[in-house]
């Protein structure tokens, strides 16, 4: 419920009392959020990948996402190895550029774009169009028309216009495209509003409850220049409860039984989308991918054994499950200023130097993440604190509550935990402010991948 038109932070309302006490030690670093190359050092600093911060910061200046290579890498291998005779997908919308293209390539994964803008960094990656899939609800005619081009393996088809757009496109081109039909199961994933996807009144997919769903396979099946590969389903992101999958897994495979019999066609693919939530905060905890792919795969396999049809090969969709823990944002703190709140309460107001456009999260879902002072460690008392970027809203939020030592000053260096999914990929120019720079850092060496944005870049979009 929103208790203002303009939503809730806008309401005259005191803020409730913190849901938890400090931490009996500021300086730890939480193994199920941090990446798993961060420590810290002698001196107390935070060290990534076996760099000290305050030398990533020297080089590279703040804001600055950090990526942690390895714990990238060894996600990934995670995943395959458990959804292994799968086929993974890492969903690109999380986070992409062309290094992380590469490791997605060499890992054996296959990557999930959806946009042109998307698919062209895939392409500039040297990723194999074949192993590449294409998603969106809006597809551009220019979009389809490239993806059928270099050869993209599959097309998850999202609308009846989709379809007839795509059948049109394949008849004028003498091609035909491999699709899926994406299928909203009805299955309410819990999190948040914005983001979960399978229930009904949302602009996804085709319905299974109205008819929709059978409507758009019966139109893939009799479409001479498409050949339908299987059927998609996403039900949402950040799922910790993982009954939402199981259900689903359930409805497509009925699904699949139902085609063979009404087209005499057994399916090959089954996509059950990506979804799978990450710790953010002490407390958080995701499910685990090993039992999620083998629950999976049991209720395929006897859902199938029961229906009589053949176990399809099954896909899988992670995007904020590899990148979102091995990311990590760099800020430098500006201003520190005490705040009454009228309640018996003080709360810390730490400015730094980025904000909404590089972490629109917090703003936008009411996202929880934690800190810490990165080039220190200090005894100070703790003292509860709200890290704000430096855009002119009030709304402006990093991280909502965090206990920070009471001598948090400018100057110190802040590290924000599991910013690797969802933040830079939803950045912004708001207020006209550039881009962090993204750092790639493996085995105690950094490197760019993404470039900081420059006041001249930005400048040059501007033609007067
Ligand atoms: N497959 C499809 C078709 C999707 O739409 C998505 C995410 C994924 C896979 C990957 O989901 P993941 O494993 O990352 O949860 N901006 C929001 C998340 C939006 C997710 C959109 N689709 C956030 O910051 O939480």
């Amino acid at each position: 419920m929103r208790a203002h038109p303009a939503g809730p932070r806008h309401a005259d309302v005191l803020p409730h009392d913190p849901i938890y006490a400090p931490p009996a030690d500021l300086a730890r670093l939480e193994p199920a959020i941090w990446p798993q190359g961060a420590a810290r050092n002698a001196d107390g600093e935070l060290t990534l990948a076996g760099t000290a911060i305050s030398q990533l910061v020297d080089t590279h200046s703040t804001p600055l996402v950090v990526l942690d290579e390895q714990d990238f890498r060894d996600r990934a291998r995670d995943y395959a190895q458990a959804f292994d005779g799968a086929d993974v997908f890492y969903a690109g919308k999380a986070f992409l550029c062309k290094a992380v293209a590469r490791w997605v390539a060499q890992e054996g994964l296959h990557l999930d774009v959806c946009t042109g803008g998307e698919l062209a960094v895939a392409l500039a990656a040297g990723f194999d169009p074949s192993r590449l899939a294409l998603h969106g609800n809006n597809k551009s005619v220019a979009e389809l028309r490239q993806a059928l081009e270099v050869g993209v393996g599959r097309i998850v088809i999202d609308s009846m216009n989709e379809l007839d757009r795509l059948d049109a496109l394949c008849a004028e081109m003498g091609v035909t495209a491999h699709v899926l039909i994406r299928i909203t199961v009805g299955v309410e994933a819990h999190t948040h509003e914005f983001i979960a996807t399978a229930h009904e009144d949302q602009k996804f997919g085709f319905s299974l409850a109205n008819g929709a769903a059978d409507a758009a396979i019966a139109r893939a099946v009799n479409s001479a220049h498409l050949h339908l590969l299987g059927v998609h389903s996403h039900i949402g992101s950040q799922i910790f409860d993982t009954a939402g999958f199981e259900v689903s897994a359930h409805r497509m495979v009925q699904l699949l039984a139902q085609v063979a019999k009404d087209h005499q066609i057994e399916l090959e693919e089954l996509d059950l989308g990506g979804g799978l939530g990450i710790a953010y905060v002490a407390g958080d905890k995701p499910a685990q991918v090993r039992d999620i792919a083998e629950s999976l795969r049991l209720i395929v396999r006897r859902e199938c054994e029961l229906a009589g049809i053949a176990v399809p090969r099954l896909s899988v969709e992670p995007g904020r499950a590899l990148i979102g823990p091995a990311g990590v944002t760099l800020y430098e703190v500006g201003t520190v200023k005490p705040v009454e709140l009228g309640n018996g309460m003080t709360r810390t107001y730490v400015s730094v130097d980025g904000g909404i456009s590089d972490n629109i999260r917090t703003a936008l879902y009411d996202a929880d993440y934690t800190c810490i002072v990165a080039n220190r460690v200090s005894q100070a008392p703790a003292v509860l604190s709200r890290v704000v970027g430096k855009h002119c809203e009030s709304g402006d939020v990093v991280v909502k509550d965090v206990w920070l030592p009471g001598d948090v000053r400018p100057g110190d260096v802040l590290a924000v935990a599991a910013t690797g999914a969802y933040c830079r990929s939803m950045a912004s120019n708001y207020n006209h402010v550039p881009r962090p720079a993204v750092v790639a850092i493996k085995d105690g060496h950094s490197q760019v991948v993404v470039r900081r944005e420059t006041l001249d870049d930005l400048l040059r979009l501007d033609v007067g």
